[in-house]
Protein backbone atom coordinates (compact mmCIF):
# COMPACT_ATOMS: atom_id res chain seq x y z
CA UNK A 1 0.00 0.00 0.00
CA UNK A 2 1.02 3.57 -0.80
CA UNK A 3 -0.12 7.14 0.54
CA UNK A 4 0.89 10.52 0.76
CA UNK A 5 0.85 10.62 4.06
CA UNK A 6 1.05 7.85 6.69
CA UNK A 7 -0.28 8.83 10.28
CA UNK A 8 1.33 6.74 12.94
CA UNK A 9 -1.27 6.71 16.04
CA UNK A 10 -5.60 7.81 16.24
CA UNK A 11 -5.73 10.09 19.46
CA UNK A 12 -6.21 13.98 18.89
CA UNK A 13 -3.17 15.01 16.66
CA UNK A 14 -3.61 12.02 14.58
CA UNK A 15 -7.00 12.16 13.86
CA UNK A 16 -7.23 15.85 13.38
CA UNK A 17 -4.28 16.04 11.37
CA UNK A 18 -6.08 13.45 8.76
CA UNK A 19 -9.06 15.42 8.72
CA UNK A 20 -6.87 18.52 7.59
CA UNK A 21 -5.45 17.02 4.87
CA UNK A 22 -8.87 15.64 3.62
CA UNK A 23 -10.15 19.14 3.60
CA UNK A 24 -6.81 19.87 1.87
CA UNK A 25 -6.90 17.16 -1.23
CA UNK A 26 -3.83 15.81 0.22
CA UNK A 27 -4.34 11.64 0.81
CA UNK A 28 -3.34 9.87 4.08
CA UNK A 29 -3.58 6.41 6.28
CA UNK A 30 -3.87 6.38 9.83
CA UNK A 31 -2.68 3.53 11.52
CA UNK A 32 -3.70 2.83 15.46
CA UNK A 33 -2.65 0.00 17.39
CA UNK A 34 -5.70 -0.10 19.89
CA UNK A 35 -9.47 -0.56 19.21
CA UNK A 36 -12.65 1.82 17.79
CA UNK A 37 -13.99 1.28 21.71
CA UNK A 38 -10.75 1.85 23.40
CA UNK A 39 -9.40 4.98 21.91
CA UNK A 40 -13.46 6.65 22.16
CA UNK A 41 -13.36 5.78 26.15
CA UNK A 42 -9.79 7.25 26.85
CA UNK A 43 -10.83 9.94 29.98
CA UNK A 44 -8.57 12.79 29.04
CA UNK A 45 -8.35 16.94 28.95
CA UNK A 46 -11.04 18.95 28.48
CA UNK A 47 -10.39 22.88 27.86
CA UNK A 48 -10.32 23.65 24.29
CA UNK A 49 -8.46 27.29 23.21
CA UNK A 50 -9.96 29.61 20.42
CA UNK A 51 -7.56 28.18 17.83
CA UNK A 52 -9.06 23.96 18.63
CA UNK A 53 -12.26 24.81 18.15
CA UNK A 54 -11.55 26.98 14.89
CA UNK A 55 -9.60 23.94 13.52
CA UNK A 56 -12.42 21.51 14.76
CA UNK A 57 -15.10 23.75 13.03
CA UNK A 58 -12.98 23.92 9.75
CA UNK A 59 -12.91 20.01 9.68
CA UNK A 60 -16.40 19.60 10.38
CA UNK A 61 -16.42 18.10 14.03
CA UNK A 62 -17.67 21.50 15.58
CA UNK A 63 -21.89 20.51 15.33
CA UNK A 64 -21.25 18.68 18.63
CA UNK A 65 -18.93 20.94 20.23
CA UNK A 66 -21.01 24.01 19.35
CA UNK A 67 -24.11 22.32 20.96
CA UNK A 68 -22.86 20.84 23.99
CA UNK A 69 -19.47 22.72 25.05
CA UNK A 70 -19.42 25.01 27.16
CA UNK A 71 -17.66 28.63 26.94
CA UNK A 72 -15.51 29.73 30.16
CA UNK A 73 -15.13 33.29 30.48
CA UNK A 74 -12.20 32.96 33.18
CA UNK A 75 -11.04 30.80 35.83
CA UNK A 76 -10.86 31.23 39.76
CA UNK A 77 -7.60 30.62 41.63
CA UNK A 78 -7.95 30.11 45.37
CA UNK A 79 -5.42 30.58 47.50
CA UNK A 80 -4.67 31.21 51.74
CA UNK A 81 -8.19 30.82 51.83
CA UNK A 82 -9.48 33.45 49.36
CA UNK A 83 -10.89 33.60 46.14
CA UNK A 84 -9.59 35.73 42.85
CA UNK A 85 -11.04 35.66 39.40
CA UNK A 86 -9.10 35.77 36.54
CA UNK A 87 -11.35 37.54 33.91
CA UNK A 88 -10.47 36.09 29.89
CA UNK A 89 -12.10 38.50 27.77
CA UNK A 90 -10.98 41.90 29.35
CA UNK A 91 -7.26 40.53 29.97
CA UNK A 92 -7.18 39.40 26.21
CA UNK A 93 -8.83 41.16 23.59
CA UNK A 94 -12.54 38.92 23.82
CA UNK A 95 -10.64 35.64 23.77
CA UNK A 96 -12.16 32.29 26.05
CA UNK A 97 -11.94 28.70 26.33
CA UNK A 98 -14.51 25.96 26.03
CA UNK A 99 -14.62 22.89 28.05
CA UNK A 100 -15.20 20.04 25.66
CA UNK A 101 -14.07 16.57 26.60
CA UNK A 102 -10.75 15.33 24.62
CA UNK A 103 -12.42 12.18 24.15
CA UNK A 104 -15.87 13.41 22.63
CA UNK A 105 -12.99 15.30 19.91
CA UNK A 106 -12.51 11.92 19.17
CA UNK A 107 -15.28 10.45 18.60
CA UNK A 108 -16.34 13.69 16.42
CA UNK A 109 -13.06 12.74 14.42
CA UNK A 110 -13.16 9.29 14.19
CA UNK A 111 -17.17 9.23 12.76
CA UNK A 112 -16.26 11.81 10.09
CA UNK A 113 -13.02 10.04 9.23
CA UNK A 114 -14.76 6.68 9.00
CA UNK A 115 -17.80 8.16 7.11
CA UNK A 116 -15.68 10.17 4.58
CA UNK A 117 -11.73 9.86 4.99
CA UNK A 118 -9.21 7.58 4.15
CA UNK A 119 -8.46 4.32 5.75
CA UNK A 120 -8.04 4.50 9.59
CA UNK A 121 -6.86 1.12 10.50
CA UNK A 122 -7.41 0.18 14.04
CA UNK A 123 -5.22 -2.71 15.65
CA UNK A 124 -2.94 -1.84 13.72
CA UNK A 125 0.33 -1.75 15.82
CA UNK A 126 3.50 0.13 14.02
CA UNK A 127 6.74 -1.42 14.97
CA UNK A 128 9.28 0.57 12.92
CA UNK A 129 9.23 3.51 10.59
CA UNK A 130 12.63 2.96 7.69
CA UNK A 131 14.08 5.53 5.36
CA UNK A 132 13.40 8.81 7.03
CA UNK A 133 15.99 9.93 4.89
CA UNK A 134 14.71 8.50 1.39
CA UNK A 135 12.15 10.16 -0.66
CA UNK A 136 10.00 7.19 0.11
CA UNK A 137 9.95 6.10 3.89
CA UNK A 138 8.21 3.04 5.17
CA UNK A 139 5.66 2.10 7.64
CA UNK A 140 5.81 -1.70 9.13
CA UNK A 141 3.41 -2.81 10.99
CA UNK A 142 1.19 -5.55 12.20
CA UNK A 143 -2.42 -5.69 11.42
CA UNK A 144 -5.09 -9.11 11.55
CA UNK A 145 -1.95 -10.96 12.24
CA UNK A 146 -0.31 -9.89 9.23
CA UNK A 147 2.93 -8.08 9.03
CA UNK A 148 2.36 -5.38 6.61
CA UNK A 149 4.25 -2.46 5.22
CA UNK A 150 3.22 1.39 4.02
CA UNK A 151 5.25 3.27 1.96
CA UNK A 152 4.72 6.94 1.82
CA UNK A 153 5.77 10.55 0.59
CA UNK A 154 6.02 11.69 4.26
CA UNK A 155 5.23 9.71 7.69
CA UNK A 156 3.74 11.77 11.06
CA UNK A 157 4.09 10.09 14.34
CA UNK A 158 1.41 11.09 16.04
CA UNK A 159 1.63 8.20 18.40
CA UNK A 160 1.84 9.92 21.99
CA UNK A 161 4.53 9.93 24.23
CA UNK A 162 5.05 5.98 24.37
CA UNK A 163 5.21 5.57 20.44
CA UNK A 164 7.66 4.22 18.15
CA UNK A 165 8.29 6.87 15.81
CA UNK A 166 10.50 9.13 17.55
CA UNK A 167 13.10 6.45 17.42
CA UNK A 168 13.34 6.96 13.59
CA UNK A 169 15.47 10.56 14.57
CA UNK A 170 19.05 9.43 14.64
CA UNK A 171 20.19 9.10 18.45
CA UNK A 172 23.06 11.43 17.24
CA UNK A 173 21.02 14.28 16.21
CA UNK A 174 17.51 13.56 19.11
CA UNK A 175 17.94 15.38 22.33
CA UNK A 176 15.33 15.23 24.63
CA UNK A 177 15.11 17.46 27.66
CA UNK A 178 12.79 16.33 30.68
CA UNK A 179 11.61 17.01 34.26
CA UNK A 180 9.34 15.17 36.30
CA UNK A 181 7.52 16.12 39.01
CA UNK A 182 7.38 14.76 43.05
CA UNK A 183 3.70 14.38 42.78
CA UNK A 184 1.04 13.00 41.28
CA UNK A 185 -3.36 14.21 40.03
CA UNK A 186 -5.59 11.62 41.50
CA UNK A 187 -8.46 12.17 39.24
CA UNK A 188 -12.50 11.50 39.46
CA UNK A 189 -15.12 11.83 37.51
CA UNK A 190 -18.49 12.48 39.33
CA UNK A 191 -22.36 12.23 38.47
CA UNK A 192 -22.46 15.74 40.24
CA UNK A 193 -23.29 19.19 39.30
CA UNK A 194 -20.38 21.73 39.20
CA UNK A 195 -20.02 23.31 42.30
CA UNK A 196 -18.82 26.71 40.34
CA UNK A 197 -19.97 27.81 36.70
CA UNK A 198 -16.11 28.08 36.29
CA UNK A 199 -12.89 26.09 37.27
CA UNK A 200 -11.04 26.75 40.19
CA UNK A 201 -7.49 26.13 41.03
CA UNK A 202 -6.34 26.15 44.34
CA UNK A 203 -3.22 26.41 46.37
CA UNK A 204 -3.69 25.07 49.87
CA UNK A 205 -1.36 24.09 52.93
CA UNK A 206 -2.50 20.54 52.11
CA UNK A 207 -1.78 20.38 48.07
CA UNK A 208 -3.46 21.58 44.84
CA UNK A 209 -6.80 20.91 43.71
CA UNK A 210 -8.48 21.63 40.46
CA UNK A 211 -12.42 21.61 40.08
CA UNK A 212 -13.40 20.81 36.80
CA UNK A 213 -16.43 19.91 34.67
CA UNK A 214 -17.58 18.13 31.81
CA UNK A 215 -21.28 18.89 31.50
CA UNK A 216 -23.97 20.90 34.14
CA UNK A 217 -24.70 17.35 35.70
CA UNK A 218 -20.91 15.69 35.66
CA UNK A 219 -17.51 17.12 37.38
CA UNK A 220 -14.33 16.30 37.02
CA UNK A 221 -11.85 17.01 39.87
CA UNK A 222 -8.47 16.63 40.82
CA UNK A 223 -5.97 15.98 43.67
CA UNK A 224 -2.71 16.29 44.41
CA UNK A 225 -1.13 12.78 45.61
CA UNK A 226 2.07 11.33 46.36
CA UNK A 227 3.91 9.42 43.00
CA UNK A 228 2.81 5.80 43.65
CA UNK A 229 -0.23 6.57 44.85
CA UNK A 230 -2.90 3.59 44.84
CA UNK A 231 -6.56 4.86 44.19
CA UNK A 232 -8.13 1.91 45.70
CA UNK A 233 -6.20 3.91 48.82
CA UNK A 234 -8.31 6.88 48.00
CA UNK A 235 -12.39 6.45 49.18
CA UNK A 236 -14.96 8.22 47.66
CA UNK A 237 -15.93 9.59 51.04
CA UNK A 238 -12.23 10.86 51.35
CA UNK A 239 -11.55 12.21 48.09
CA UNK A 240 -14.93 14.81 48.21
CA UNK A 241 -13.14 15.82 52.46
CA UNK A 242 -9.91 16.26 50.83
CA UNK A 243 -11.45 18.18 48.23
CA UNK A 244 -13.46 20.43 50.15
CA UNK A 245 -10.77 21.06 52.48
CA UNK A 246 -8.44 22.12 49.97
CA UNK A 247 -11.14 24.07 48.51
CA UNK A 248 -12.00 26.16 51.57
CA UNK A 249 -12.78 29.61 51.79
CA UNK A 250 -12.56 31.93 54.59
CA UNK A 251 -15.09 33.92 53.91
CA UNK A 252 -17.55 31.39 53.56
CA UNK A 253 -17.00 28.38 56.19
CA UNK A 254 -20.30 26.72 54.70
CA UNK A 255 -18.77 26.09 50.91
CA UNK A 256 -19.07 22.84 50.01
CA UNK A 257 -19.03 20.59 46.63
CA UNK A 258 -21.93 19.02 45.41
CA UNK A 259 -20.88 15.14 45.65
CA UNK A 260 -22.72 12.39 43.87
CA UNK A 261 -21.08 8.97 42.60
CA UNK A 262 -18.22 8.62 41.43
CA UNK A 263 -17.88 6.74 38.30
CA UNK A 264 -13.99 7.45 37.34
CA UNK A 265 -10.90 7.06 39.37
CA UNK A 266 -7.49 7.20 37.88
CA UNK A 267 -3.89 8.60 39.29
CA UNK A 268 -1.95 10.42 36.22
CA UNK A 269 1.85 11.32 36.66
CA UNK A 270 2.87 14.77 36.25
CA UNK A 271 6.09 15.12 33.28
CA UNK A 272 7.05 17.90 30.96
CA UNK A 273 9.55 16.48 28.05
CA UNK A 274 10.53 17.96 24.66
CA UNK A 275 11.92 15.78 22.12
CA UNK A 276 13.81 18.02 19.63
CA UNK A 277 14.02 18.30 16.09
CA UNK A 278 10.17 17.55 15.62
CA UNK A 279 11.44 16.22 11.98
CA UNK A 280 13.99 14.79 10.58
CA UNK A 281 14.15 13.91 6.47
CA UNK A 282 10.55 12.60 5.60
CA UNK A 283 9.66 12.05 9.28
CA UNK A 284 7.12 14.47 11.45
CA UNK A 285 6.52 14.28 15.15
CA UNK A 286 3.50 15.98 16.53
CA UNK A 287 1.54 15.72 19.96
CA UNK A 288 2.29 13.78 22.64
CA UNK A 289 5.17 12.06 20.36
CA UNK A 290 6.92 15.04 20.38
CA UNK A 291 6.03 16.49 23.85
CA UNK A 292 4.36 16.26 27.34
CA UNK A 293 3.60 18.71 29.96
CA UNK A 294 1.86 18.59 32.88
CA UNK A 295 -2.01 19.10 32.89
CA UNK A 296 -1.95 22.18 34.65
CA UNK A 297 -2.30 24.26 31.92
CA UNK A 298 -4.24 22.98 29.92
CA UNK A 299 -2.23 22.70 27.37
CA UNK A 300 -1.25 19.16 25.83
CA UNK A 301 -4.38 18.82 23.84
CA UNK A 302 -4.34 22.30 22.36
CA UNK A 303 -0.26 21.52 21.44
CA UNK A 304 -1.21 18.92 19.83
CA UNK A 305 -3.44 20.52 17.36
CA UNK A 306 -1.40 23.61 17.20
CA UNK A 307 1.09 21.38 15.22
CA UNK A 308 -1.23 19.25 13.07
CA UNK A 309 -2.55 22.69 11.93
CA UNK A 310 1.00 24.12 11.20
CA UNK A 311 2.40 20.38 9.38
CA UNK A 312 -0.92 20.37 7.04
CA UNK A 313 -0.68 23.57 5.76
CA UNK A 314 3.00 23.02 5.17
CA UNK A 315 1.83 19.24 3.65
CA UNK A 316 -0.98 21.32 1.58
CA UNK A 317 1.48 23.97 0.52
CA UNK A 318 3.98 21.69 -0.85
CA UNK A 319 1.27 19.52 -2.47
CA UNK A 320 -0.37 22.54 -4.45
CA UNK A 321 2.99 24.95 -4.93
CA UNK A 322 5.86 22.09 -4.79
CA UNK A 323 8.06 24.05 -2.16
CA UNK A 324 8.58 22.39 0.78
CA UNK A 325 9.49 25.85 2.62
CA UNK A 326 7.16 25.15 5.25
CA UNK A 327 7.98 21.75 5.90
CA UNK A 328 11.65 22.85 6.78
CA UNK A 329 10.24 25.07 9.06
CA UNK A 330 7.55 23.12 11.20
CA UNK A 331 10.05 22.02 13.96
CA UNK A 332 11.40 25.38 14.48
CA UNK A 333 7.70 27.11 14.22
CA UNK A 334 6.03 24.20 16.51
CA UNK A 335 8.85 24.37 19.07
CA UNK A 336 8.71 28.46 19.65
CA UNK A 337 4.99 27.75 20.97
CA UNK A 338 6.11 24.63 22.62
CA UNK A 339 8.71 25.89 25.03
CA UNK A 340 6.43 28.85 25.67
CA UNK A 341 3.60 26.22 26.49
CA UNK A 342 6.02 23.94 28.82
CA UNK A 343 7.25 27.24 30.64
CA UNK A 344 3.29 28.48 31.52
CA UNK A 345 2.68 24.23 32.46
CA UNK A 346 5.86 24.63 34.54
CA UNK A 347 4.56 27.85 35.92
CA UNK A 348 1.24 26.51 36.86
CA UNK A 349 1.92 23.27 38.84
CA UNK A 350 5.49 24.68 40.48
CA UNK A 351 3.54 28.17 41.84
CA UNK A 352 0.42 25.95 42.79
CA UNK A 353 1.48 22.67 44.01
CA UNK A 354 2.94 21.61 47.34
CA UNK A 355 6.48 20.08 46.51
CA UNK A 356 7.61 17.45 49.70
CA UNK A 357 10.34 18.73 50.69
CA UNK A 358 8.95 22.64 50.09
CA UNK A 359 10.03 25.16 52.86
CA UNK A 360 8.16 27.74 54.38
CA UNK A 361 10.21 30.29 52.47
CA UNK A 362 8.89 28.45 49.31
CA UNK A 363 5.52 28.64 50.44
CA UNK A 364 5.33 32.55 50.73
CA UNK A 365 6.83 32.38 47.51
CA UNK A 366 3.96 31.22 46.48
CA UNK A 367 1.90 33.40 48.00
CA UNK A 368 3.20 35.77 47.27
CA UNK A 369 3.22 34.91 43.19
CA UNK A 370 -0.31 34.77 43.19
CA UNK A 371 -1.35 37.96 45.48
CA UNK A 372 0.95 39.39 42.37
CA UNK A 373 -1.62 37.73 39.98
CA UNK A 374 -4.63 38.62 42.19
CA UNK A 375 -3.39 42.17 42.50
CA UNK A 376 -2.13 43.25 39.22
CA UNK A 377 -3.95 43.20 35.75
CA UNK A 378 -0.24 42.80 34.07
CA UNK A 379 0.72 39.89 35.88
CA UNK A 380 -2.81 38.24 35.26
CA UNK A 381 -3.24 39.16 31.81
CA UNK A 382 0.05 37.24 31.39
CA UNK A 383 -1.74 33.83 33.09
CA UNK A 384 -4.96 34.85 30.97
CA UNK A 385 -3.04 35.35 27.77
CA UNK A 386 -1.31 32.05 27.68
CA UNK A 387 -3.85 30.08 29.22
CA UNK A 388 -6.57 31.21 26.41
CA UNK A 389 -3.71 30.19 23.99
CA UNK A 390 -1.34 32.61 22.00
CA UNK A 391 -2.62 33.24 18.36
CA UNK A 392 -0.74 30.95 16.38
CA UNK A 393 2.66 32.18 15.14
CA UNK A 394 2.95 34.74 18.04
CA UNK A 395 4.74 33.57 20.73
N1 LIG B 1 1.29 1.93 16.43
C1 LIG B 1 0.07 2.49 16.22
N2 LIG B 1 -0.51 3.37 17.08
C2 LIG B 1 0.18 3.69 18.18
C3 LIG B 1 1.46 3.17 18.45
C4 LIG B 1 2.01 2.25 17.53
N3 LIG B 1 3.22 1.68 17.72
N4 LIG B 1 1.90 3.68 19.64
C5 LIG B 1 0.92 4.50 20.08
N5 LIG B 1 -0.13 4.51 19.21
C6 LIG B 1 -1.39 5.25 19.35
C7 LIG B 1 -1.99 5.18 20.74
O1 LIG B 1 -2.79 4.01 20.91
C8 LIG B 1 -2.84 6.44 20.77
O2 LIG B 1 -4.16 6.25 20.33
O3 LIG B 1 -1.11 6.62 19.16
C9 LIG B 1 -2.14 7.38 19.80
C10 LIG B 1 -1.52 8.57 20.50
O4 LIG B 1 -2.56 9.36 21.01
P1 LIG B 1 -2.39 10.33 22.26
O5 LIG B 1 -1.56 9.68 23.29
O6 LIG B 1 -3.76 10.79 22.62
O7 LIG B 1 -1.52 11.56 21.68
P2 LIG B 1 -1.95 12.78 20.75
O8 LIG B 1 -2.88 12.36 19.67
O9 LIG B 1 -0.69 13.47 20.40
O10 LIG B 1 -2.84 13.68 21.70
C11 LIG B 1 -2.32 14.52 22.65
O11 LIG B 1 -3.42 13.51 24.49
O12 LIG B 1 -2.23 12.83 26.40
C12 LIG B 1 -3.08 13.78 25.85
O13 LIG B 1 -2.53 15.74 27.03
C13 LIG B 1 -2.41 15.06 25.83
O14 LIG B 1 -4.37 16.05 25.28
C14 LIG B 1 -3.14 15.68 24.74
C15 LIG B 1 -3.35 14.68 23.72
C1 LIG C 1 -9.97 18.80 32.87
O1 LIG C 1 -11.14 19.26 32.86
O2 LIG C 1 -9.74 17.60 32.68
C2 LIG C 1 -8.85 19.73 33.09
C3 LIG C 1 -9.09 21.09 33.15
C4 LIG C 1 -8.05 21.97 33.36
C5 LIG C 1 -6.78 21.49 33.54
C6 LIG C 1 -6.52 20.13 33.46
C7 LIG C 1 -7.56 19.24 33.24
O3 LIG C 1 -5.77 22.36 33.78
Amino acid sequence: MHTTVGIIGGGPSGLLLARLLHNAGVDSVVLESRDRAYVERRQRAGILEQATVDALRAVGAGARLDAEGLVHDGVELRFDGRAHRVDFPSLTGGRRVWVYAQTEVVKDLVALQVADGGPLLFGAEVSAVEGADTDRPVIRYTHEGREQTLTCDYVVGCDGFHGVTRAAVPEGVRRTYERTYPYSWLGILAEAPPAYDELIYAHSERGFALASMRSPSVSRLYLQVPNGTDPADWSDERIWDELDARLALASDPQWRLKRGPVTQKSVLPMRSSVTEPMRWGRVFLAGDAAHIVPPTGAKGLNLAAADVIVLARALAHRSSTGSAELLDAYSDTCLRRVWRAEHFSYFMTTTLHTDPGQSAFDTRLQLSQLERIASSPHASAELAENYVGLPLGRH
